[in-house]
């Protein structure tokens, strides 16, 4: 096995966890309709629903907690938010917004209208909400590779050129009020893009004065991964690459609870000034004013201090080289995930682990339910539950490749210990798949339904 840098930290703060034992956790589940979701944290012993906002916050960051300016308008907070974000991203324009969904919910109602499309490489789980909620129509174009499960093709998360071509010129321009790109792709097994796809996505969008917007929630980790396997990109720092492929787009969305690393927080960047004043009226509606849009002070100096953060190289280096372990030991336990493993997660292809379980009956769920019954661990379903949806032009079921389940990682969190804890849980799983069932659904609301629903065992 690969040697993997150790943490580039040691820890100054603990937080207590405990495993419930196996009763408890089967009136838990139960009591949740088996969706982890619905459990209470306390109740969950190693925690991989998400990387969204569960990172530690480092020493810096907690210090400059206690700077942050409470003032309404024109706090200093925000001009140190300012700052990094002018220097790394380097967009004219940006408001603060309270997570990376309030970026997507202002971007979406400014642009999208009932009947247009939305292209991008993988449009994640809010953002495709967003956009159906504004009556528009998402569209995934990833390559084909980021289909097959074991490709080890380095840059996954890319956009399939022609196809994008093909659809901008079936669906006409004038029906395209943004196009994206998320970068790593979440949806599809947190797989980066290249930089070289990027600037062609950009050519072709510009070319059709379609606005680029780009979903950029862990950019950081993207821009390493270029670093480490895109040809000409290993002697340029991370920050020179991140610039490099901000300066292609529009604008970004930005969920700052990613690669910002902290607990809440997020913001809105655009070159356009119009489109800025726009965003402006709508954020005083619904955030707040545009110095501190639905955050505090000190949630504005957290984020400043983040990016920073997120994007060194001794870190990224740690992050990455964690996720890469986890899943050469799932691997080694014949433990099917999406190779080459992303920058936050590694995804079981649960279709695969669990084959006798049809998609209807959804796999994922099953694979989920069980890793909390046999281990309290908790990863959430990112498979047909989660994003199967009817196009409202065509009223036709679209659903997503595989059949994911997804293990997150929080940054800064979760040891080696953990991680191997889960991998034993995912064994013992493994030797007794053949007796799991499928599940059938009691409750679900329309949009983002995986959320909130209620499951039953068949
Ligand atoms: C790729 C991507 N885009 C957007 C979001 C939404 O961000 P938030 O949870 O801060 O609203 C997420 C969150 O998980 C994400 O992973």
């Amino acid at each position: 096995m690969p040697d993997y840098p150790p943490e580039p930290f040691r820890i100054k703060a603990v937080e207590s966890i405990r495993l419930l034992d196996s009763a408890a956790r089967g009136a838990a589940l139960l009591a949740a309709g088996f969706n982890i979701f619905g459990l209470r944290a306390e109740d969950v012993y190693v925690d991989l629903l998400t990387d969204s906002g569960t990172g530690a916050m480092s020493d810096r960051q907690w210090a400059a907690l206690m700077q942050g300016d409470e003032s309404y308008a024109g706090a200093r907070s925000f001009y140190r938010l300012k700052e990094a974000v002018d220097g790394i991203f380097g967009f004219p324009f940006f408001v603060p917004t309270h997570q990376g969904r309030a970026a997507e919910h202002i971007l979406c109602g400014l642009l999208v209208r009932p009947g247009q499309s939305v292209p991008s490489n993988a449009h994640f789980d809010t953002t495709q909400a967003n956009i159906l909620a504004r009556g528009g129509r998402p569209e995934n174009l990833g390559i084909p590779e980021a289909a097959e499960r074991t490709n080890p093709h380095p840059f996954k998360g890319n956009m399939d050129l022609e196809s994008l071509e093909r659809f901008i010129e079936k669906t006409g321009p004038e029906n395209i009020p943004l196009g994206m790109m998320t970068i790593t792709n979440n949806a599809g097994g947190g797989q980066p893009v290249s930089l070289e796809n990027l600037r062609r996505v950009s050519a072709i969008y510009r070319a059709h004065r379609i606005p680029f917007f780009i979903d950029a929630c862990r950019f950081a980790e993207n821009a390493y991964f270029i670093k480490l396997r895109e040809p000409g990109q290993a002697g340029r720092s991370v920050l020179e690459i991140a610039r490099d492929f901000f300066a292609l787009a529009d604008g970004a969305t930005m969920s700052a609870k990613k690669d910002a690393i902290v607990n809440i927080g997020g913001f809105l960047a655009m070159r356009d000034e119009d489109l800025y004043r726009r965003a402006c009226n709508e954020l005083i509606l619904r955030e707040g004013f545009p110095t501190y849009g639905g955050l505090a002070g000190r949630d504005l100096e957290a984020i400043a201090v983040g990016l920073w953060e997120g994007l060194d190289e001794a870190y990224l280096a740690y992050r990455l080289g964690q996720t890469a372990y986890f899943a050469g030991r799932l691997d080694e336990g014949a433990i099917p995930i999406i190779q080459p493993p992303g920058g936050h997660a590694v995804y079981i292809d649960a279709g695969a682990f669990l084959p006798h379980i049809p998609r209807d009956h959804y796999p994922g769920i099953a694979l989920s339910a069980e890793l909390y019954l046999q281990g309290g661990v908790r990863a959430p379903e990112l498979g047909s539950f989660a994003f199967a949806y009817t196009d409202p032009a065509t009223g036709e079921r679209r659903h997503p490749a595989l059949e994911l389940v997804r293990l997150a990682l929080p940054r800064r969190v979760y040891t080696q210990a953990h991680l191997d804890y889960v991998v034993d849980t995912l064994k013992r799983i493994r030797d007794r798949r053949d007796s799991l069932r499928g599940y059938r659904v009691t409750y679900a609301p329309e949009l983002l339904r995986h959320f909130t629903a209620r499951f039953e065992p068949l």
